[in-house]
């Protein structure tokens, strides 16, 4: 039996996002997003379902509050919808909008728990995507005006900020692969994309600065391992690729002002460039107070050539699965981890997600998802590990409070710690929930 211990000053939280919980998509002057548009159009999304009512948390979010009080968590990371704030991105403010987060945000504090606000978590105005959306540069001014207008407004109660959520599934999942909104797939695009949304967090980041705001503010890319199946160069090289397209082609450019040149390279050879505009390196190069990381899966691969972007193909050496598929890859938590504070320093670190799917349905009242608690308590471990080795962490969040819409898998995927039926809207803890609980009171578990 091994303890697991944690630094007393580390904070515990969860996480979730507008668009996968709120539902109310039509109240209080809300706008269209792409995520109404991409869920209603047929075949994108699994039978059929959208975020139309999803958690209700709109209308639930004191209850949602009394489950977080329970659960004793200190940090809250949720997101705002742009669409609330302003309905066609760009044009005039909403008041209603403002009124809820104001309302919910209160709420919070009374419990004693710190917002964590996420500016963008994909729910981009659809008016701005008539307009060619993040490809459009004039995005980039929309958002800094919609940030502008949250720190000023929220001055003093919120005090930390996520510009943006996993650059890289609003980019190249989005516009690249298409299985998110809006659903394009042009590599180059999807490149565009990335380099704006890299550009609209340094400028937000620095309007931030400009207006002395109290409080931190970082952004959260999502990662992911790859561990070379020989060492074999052709092996480690294909690895390092992929391994790059999350963590150094999205951080190199904020930590060090400029994109890994093997990676510029590779994407030349497949006809794509970067296209930077004058002073954009220096706008994405301002120093974040806090990185997010999300970190849910990772797997074993090996060199083949012509295998989608990079030349690799997975090796399947019998790791569990989690019900979405994805390989349970505790290992590559701390190796992402290490490689990030190898390259970069000490950064501070929030864990802004990490969970699992586990579909267990309640059985007399009781969910049972034993293999979410094991998923829990081995990636913890390795987040102790990599607090041993000198890796600044500051907190842990884990993925979902909620079962909630699970994007181009609807309600068919189940992340919470507190189970949802969607045709009453109960609640249930599961008994990862008590687990989590103990666990965050503790400030360490016991792993046999
Ligand atoms: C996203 C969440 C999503 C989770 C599980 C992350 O990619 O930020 O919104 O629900 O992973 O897929």
């Amino acid at each position: 039996m091994a303890i697991i211990q944690f630094p007393k000053d580390m904070k515990w939280g969860t996480a979730t996002a507008s668009y996968q919980i709120e539902g109310a998509v039509n109240e209080d002057g809300r706008g269209p997003s792409i995520w109404d548009t991409f869920s209603h159009a047929p075949g994108n999304v699994k039978n059929g379902d959208n975020g139309d009512i999803a958690c209700d948390s709109y209308h639930r979010y004191e209850e949602d509050i009394e489950i977080m009080k329970d659960l004793g968590i200190d940090v809250y990371r949720f997101s705002v919808a742009w669409p609330r704030i302003f309905p066609t991105g760009d044009g005039e403010v909403n008041p209603k909008g403002l009124e809820f987060y104001h309302k919910f945000v209160d709420k919070l504090l009374e419990a004693g728990i710190e917002p964590m606000c996420t500016l963008y978590h994909w729910d981009l105005p659809q008016a701005l995507q008539d307009k060619g959306g993040w490809d459009n540069r004039e995005t980039i001014d929309a958002f800094v005006r919609y940030a502008e207008t949250m720190f000023k407004e929220f001055s003093g109660k919120i005090k930390f900020w996520i510009t943006l959520n996993e650059p890289w599934c609003v980019s190249y999942l989005s516009n690249y692969i298409g299985a998110h909104a809006p659903g394009y797939q042009d590599l180059q695009l999807a490149t565009n994309i990335a380099h704006h949304l890299l550009v609209a967090h340094g400028r937000t980041v620095q309007k931030f600065r400009e207006l002395n705001m109290e409080g931190e503010i970082g952004f959260a890319p999502n990662t992911t391992w790859l561990e070379p199946f020989s060492d074999k160069q052709e092996d480690v090289d294909a690895c390092n690729r992929e391994i790059a397209y999350f963590i150094e082609w999205f951080m190199d450019p904020v930590f060090k002002g400029e994109y890994p040149q093997f990676m510029v390279d590779w994407f030349k050879k497949k006809g794509v460039e970067v296209k930077i505009e004058e002073g954009d390196l220096e706008d994405i190069h301002q120093p974040i107070d806090f990185l997010g990381i999300n970190y849910y899966t990772g797997h074993i691969a090996r060199y083949k050539e012509n295998e989608g972007l990079f030349d690799w193909e997975m090796v399947e050496n019998g790791y569990e699965r989690t019900d979405i598929g994805w390989p349970v890859y505790h290992e590559g938590f701390y190796n992402v981890l290490k490689r990030i504070t190898d390259s970069y320093g000490k950064v501070p670190i929030y864990i802004t997600e990490n969970g699992s799917c586990y579909n267990d349905e309640p059985v007399d009242g009781r969910v049972k998802d034993d293999r979410r608690t094991k998923y829990l308590k081995q990636h913890l471990t390795a987040l102790s590990r990599s607090i041993e080795s000198g890796v600044n962490i500051k907190g842990y969040l884990t993925w979902s409070l909620l079962d909630n819409f699970e994007w181009a898998e609807g309600y068919s995927k189940r992340f919470g710690i507190v189970y949802v039926n969607y045709r009453t809207q109960e609640r249930i803890k599961k008994d990862s929930f008590y687990w989590y609980k103990q666990t965050i009171s503790n400030g360490f578990f016991e792993f046999e």
